[in-house]
């Protein structure tokens, strides 16, 4: 009886940070990958609004975080207390917060763990407590926590002071906690028990190559992820214009089945609706948000994936709806259109190859292609395209959709 009342307690202690946020990957906006440090509350309100009024919020698009250049580079003299830039952000933090707050959106903000932030403005190397209040009396949900001008001091300890911070200001307030500090110092090692989410590489920028990359290196420790505390390769670059309609529809997969953090970084008055339906994919979005949080690992054709020309596969077991495996094929070839066999057995779906799998197509609103036995067929995805699947075996194809 006792065992049964502490077992889902003893699930929630053991999250990362035990501040009960990100049970599953973090989902919003930021204003870094369009806008840079060419920010101000108008953009922030606008892009705020669009949440709404596309029904991104509905899909589960809900944090707006301000990046970089919010304050200014020194602090009060008197206070000590960081100054919003007041021609930037003429109504304030708390003001743009409550705006956020208003439209049913969460409030995030940026800072780094160093003396300046990396575009010069007063970061919060030793100001930690002070800037720890004022982010929780202006309602900040979430903050980014870069690692520029960081004095050598190792990034455990600095990262470990904001958290140290971050709980004594809460009173009940909590914070999702964002490190940035590039996948440096093997924060795969202490990333999980300091934030819910770390950084696992340097920028990324708006190209195919720049995707690929943060890819790869986000790819080296799956099993330190999960519910509380998550890989992240860093924002979306959908709707940017750096990459063909392909390589967003193939972007947005790979983050989704890997459970990264889905942070959108376009200007959303503007983005087009092909752009706009991809991060729309509610079945992506789901196989993002399932609540087992595995994050897929590569499961054929492993090798490094720089120098791929060929399709891989990264798929992994979820949860939700029944339980199912999901897998995105992504062809790496820049030429040519290649095939690829998803053999059910040798990916561990099924015992024997008599057996059968429901087969379901994750970016056409999920429809049933069919059931198969042995093996799927996919005989052709285009350059740099994918495919994403879900998939469910049984022992008789008459239990099968
Ligand atoms: C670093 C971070 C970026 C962004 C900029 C802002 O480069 O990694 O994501 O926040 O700083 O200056």
């Amino acid at each position: 009886m006792h065992f049964i009342i502490l077992l889902p307690l003893l699930f929630v202690l053991s999250s990362a940070l035990n501040n009960n946020l990100g049970l599953t990957p973090p989902m919003g906006w930021n204003t870094w990958n369009r806008y840079g440090c060419d920010i101000n509350e108008t953009v922030v309100m606008t892009n705020a609004e669009m949440l709404g009024i596309l029904g991104l919020d509905k899909l589960g698009y809900r944090y707006v975080n301000v990046d970089d250049c919010w304050n200014l580079a020194t602090r009060d003299s008197m206070s000590n207390r960081t100054i919003v830039d007041p021609e930037r952000f003429p109504s304030g933090m708390k003001a743009l917060s409550d705006f956020v707050h208003d439209r049913g959106l969460k409030f995030g903000i940026y800072s780094s763990a160093g003396t300046l932030t990396c575009e010069g403005r007063a970061g919060s190397l030793g100001y930690e407590d002070l800037d720890a209040q004022d982010y929780v009396s202006w309602g900040v949900d979430y903050l980014k926590y870069d690692n520029c001008f960081n004095e050598g001091i190792p990034s455990f300890e600095r990262y470990q002071t904001m958290k140290k911070a971050l709980e004594k200001a809460a009173h009940n307030h909590t914070i999702f906690y964002s490190i940035c500090n590039w996948g440096l110092e093997e924060v795969w090692q202490w990333g999980n028990e300091t934030g819910n989410s770390w950084r696992t590489a340097g920028d990324i920028f708006n190209s195919w190559e720049s995707v690929k990359y943060n890819f790869e290196v986000n790819q080296l420790h799956p099993d330190v992820a999960g519910p509380g505390g998550w890989n992240d390769p860093d924002m979306l670059e959908v709707g940017n214009g750096g990459l063909s309609h392909t390589e967003e529809r193939t972007h947005f997969a790979l983050w989704a089945v890997v459970k990264a953090p889905l942070i959108l970084g376009c200007n959303l008055n503007t983005i087009s609706n092909r752009s706009l339906s991809i991060i729309s994919n509610k079945e992506l979005i789901k196989l993002n948000q399932d609540s087992k949080g595995d994050q897929a690992v590569c499961v054929h054709n492993c090798h490094s994936l720089k120098d791929s020309e060929d399709v891989q596969v990264f798929g992994g077991w979820n949860k939700d709806n029944g339980g199912y495996y999901g897998l995105v094929a992504v062809n790496w070839n820049d030429l040519e259109s290649k095939p690829i066999s998803i053999d059910f057995k040798s990916l561990g779906l099924t015992k024997s190859s008599e057996e059968y799998c429901s087969v379901y197509d994750l970016w056409n609103k999920g429809v049933h292609i069919g059931n198969y036995q042995g093996k799927y067929l996919i005989p052709n995805i285009d350059p740099h395209d994918n495919v994403a699947l879900k998939i469910k075996c049984k022992r008789k194809a008459s239990s099968l959709e």
